[in-house]
């Protein structure tokens, strides 16, 4: 029998040894939790797709920021449902907007101990549902990235700590850069879902944000699901225009795409655990098929590995009670 010199287990057996070579660590520095905000006054609208997340007014909502601090989670990306949707998305960039109003009442409230993050798109306030302003039967792009830049200020004047464009229109980081620092906000950075593919992992999301399209898909301004290169390609574009964190989006079937965008950039990463990939943990361990909390932190450990900063993720404050032994 030839027995081996080299054995690898010998770093499995103690499980204080396996602690001290652990090579990724989650902390509750890397989460940001999604919130959707809707108007209104004590409504709380469950999602049913997306168990244990809820449509909320300003109040219920500043409640749950309460809950998300107290767990230690340090960030919050905002979506809004506003009363009124039109074909150019106007109370997106309005003052009193919905998203508006909500980030005003939160850092009143919180101050800097919450960092609040906004989503910059038209999709939750077109009638139609598209990202942007629609002309022969498409998103037209260059009007969309003048009102996604319009959204941007409105949003940083509102209080916002960080704009994350998701949008996928060609030159939007660089006139959003432009327009904020035109309007003083030159401190407030901008987190661009740079590569976000068109993906069937959103579709919870679309009955949260009630933001579906009405016509057609998004595939003329998202990215195809087979492209890697077209990923680094988009990547380095918003980078050229001043992102200052990139995003991959989702996050799980483009993990391939996380690892490569950490090493050919040196830039913060985020990386967006999205409705679909939340549900589907959910749905399986409401049916008693999977262990909930072990996939979802093997889930959240894997999307780290392959070289996520930043984690945006529905699990973020079970994540962290767990994290912080509660
Ligand atoms: C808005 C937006 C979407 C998501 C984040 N921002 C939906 C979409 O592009 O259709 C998806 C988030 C999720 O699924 O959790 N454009």
């Amino acid at each position: 029998m030839n027995y081996p010199t080299v054995r690898l287990r010998r770093l499995r057996y103690n499980p204080l040894l396996r602690d001290m070579v652990t090579e990724t660590k989650l902390s509750v520095d890397d989460f940001v939790m999604p919130l959707f905000v809707c108007p209104g006054k004590n409504v709380r609208n469950s999602i049913k797709s997306m168990p244990g997340n809820y449509q909320l007014s300003i109040d219920l909502l500043l409640e749950e920021c309460k809950t998300i601090k107290d767990s230690g989670v340090k960030a919050i990306l905002l979506f809004g449902i506003p009363d009124h949707k039109d074909e150019c998305a106007q109370v997106a960039r309005e003052e009193n907007g919905i998203v508006q109003q909500a980030v005003r009442a939160i850092k009143k409230e919180f101050k800097n101990d919450l960092f609040v993050i906004v989503d910059v798109c038209n999709c939750e306030y077109t009638t139609h549902g598209h990202c942007g302003i629609i002309k022969d039967n498409d998103v037209d792009n260059d009007p969309t990235v003048e009102i996604l830049a319009e959204q941007s200020v409105s949003l940083a004047q509102a209080g916002a700590d960080m704009i994350a464009p998701s949008d996928m229109m060609d030159g939007r980081v660089g006139e959003i850069r432009k327009q904020l620092d035109k309007n003083n906000f030159e401190k407030i950075p901008i987190m661009s879902y740079s590569a976000k593919y068109a993906s069937g992992f959103y579709g919870p999301f679309r009955d949260a944000a009630e933001s579906a399209p009405q016509f057609g898909d998004r595939s003329s301004y998202q990215m195809n699901p087979s492209n890697g290169d077209e990923a680094m390609r988009e990547i380095e574009l918003d980078i050229e225009e001043g992102a200052d964190i990139v995003m991959v989006k989702p996050a799980l079937s483009y993990l391939d795409i996380i690892r490569r965008a950490k090493d050919t950039f040196n830039m913060p990463l985020a990386a967006y655990n999205v409705s679909g990939e939340f549900s589907m943990v959910k749905a399986a361990a409401e049916k008693g098929w999977i262990d909930e909390n072990r996939l979802m932190m093997e889930i959240l450990t894997s999307i780290k590995r392959a070289g996520a900063d930043i984690i945006i993720t529905y699990h973020a404050v079970d994540a962290a009670n767990l994290l912080n032994g509660k």
